[in-house]
């Protein structure tokens, strides 16, 4: 039987487990999927242990993801573009690490608004600099896009994405602080919100859609609540929205994978059945 598990502290409200149950039960495959707690300060020797204790592998999430990132053997690319690991499996005895929130975020994006979304999309704007932003600008940069700018609270950050993943890019890419929102907002064919703003209690995002072009795609990788209240204003305006929780269940089809040998199905009823628990 093929043992995985997620990684985090605290672990106990990972939907992981729910997502990956579904998927064993429905491929009829022998294996589970556990939550582990492990302090930060237990974290490399987890690292080490797990197979000794039968996991194939399993996912990592807070606060380990950039631990991780330094303590697997081998990357993929866009683990390297991101700077932070989320996946973890044995290969040929090698500790490998992937960051799947990348292909997760451009899966979701192709899903929910069909393949081609991209060929009107000459601008990208994404709010927010850390790891999930540097996973939706990592993704997004592989499409035919003109420029992506990066807004953020503390610039140095956004400065800091820009420098890292800018170099070999044909996409340019360009850094603003917050306040410089509503200029960009009248070019940005796709927004993106990476930060955790529109989360209960959290302020909403500072964003002023009406300005934003007709055409726009408006996208959040929060899922808690569904309908972020950056959703709610782009809906009410007419624009095309993208929701934070189809992020969540295709970043998960990489791991499953890997771990145990079948490429799940993002289905609506999976959708279903974790919206039930959130
Ligand atoms: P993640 O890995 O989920 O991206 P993170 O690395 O902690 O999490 O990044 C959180 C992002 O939300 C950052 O861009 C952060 O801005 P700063 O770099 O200025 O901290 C942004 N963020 C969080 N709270 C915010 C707030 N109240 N106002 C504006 N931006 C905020």
């Amino acid at each position: 039987m093929t043992k995985a598990f997620v990684v985090g502290h605290p672990i106990k409200h990972s939907r992981s487990p729910l997502i990956h149950g579904y998927w064993l039960k429905q491929y009829g495959l022998e294996g589970s999927y556990e939550r582990i707690d492990v302090a930060p300060v237990n974290f490399g020797e987890f690292l080490k242990g797990f197979r000794s204790q039968g996991f194939a592998g399993g996912n990592v999430t807070i606060p380990h993801k950039e631990a991780a990132f330094l303590g697997v053997e081998r990357r993929t690319a866009q683990a390297e573009r991101v700077g932070a690991v989320n996946t973890l499996w044995i290969e040929d005895g090698v500790l490998w690490g992937d960051n799947t929130d990348v292909p997760g975020f451009m899966a979701n994006l192709d899903s929910t608004l069909g393949t081609g979304w991209e060929q009107d999309v000459d601008t990208a704007l994404v709010l927010g600099a850390g790891g999930a932003a540097r996973a939706v600008v990592a993704g997004v940069q592989d499409r035919p896009l003109k420029r992506i700018v990066v807004a953020n609270r503390t610039l140095s950050k956004a400065e800091d994405l820009v420098r890292d993943l800018g170099s070999g890019s044909s996409v340019a890419l360009a850094a603003c602080a917050l306040e410089a929102i509503p200029q960009a907002i009248p070019q940005a064919r796709l927004i993106v919100n990476t930060t955790s703003l529109g989360m209960p209690g959290q302020p909403p995002l500072p964003v002023d859609l009406s300005r934003a072009p007709r055409d726009a795609i408006v996208a959040d990788i929060v899922y808690v609540p569904l309908e972020t209240p950056l959703l709610a204003a782009a809906a009410a305006q007419g624009l095309r929205t993208v929701d934070g929780l189809g992020m969540l269940l295709h970043q998960a089809v990489p791991g499953f994978r890997r771990w145990f040998g079948v490429t799940p199905k993002v289905t609506p009823e999976l959708r279903a059945l974790i919206l039930a628990d959130i």
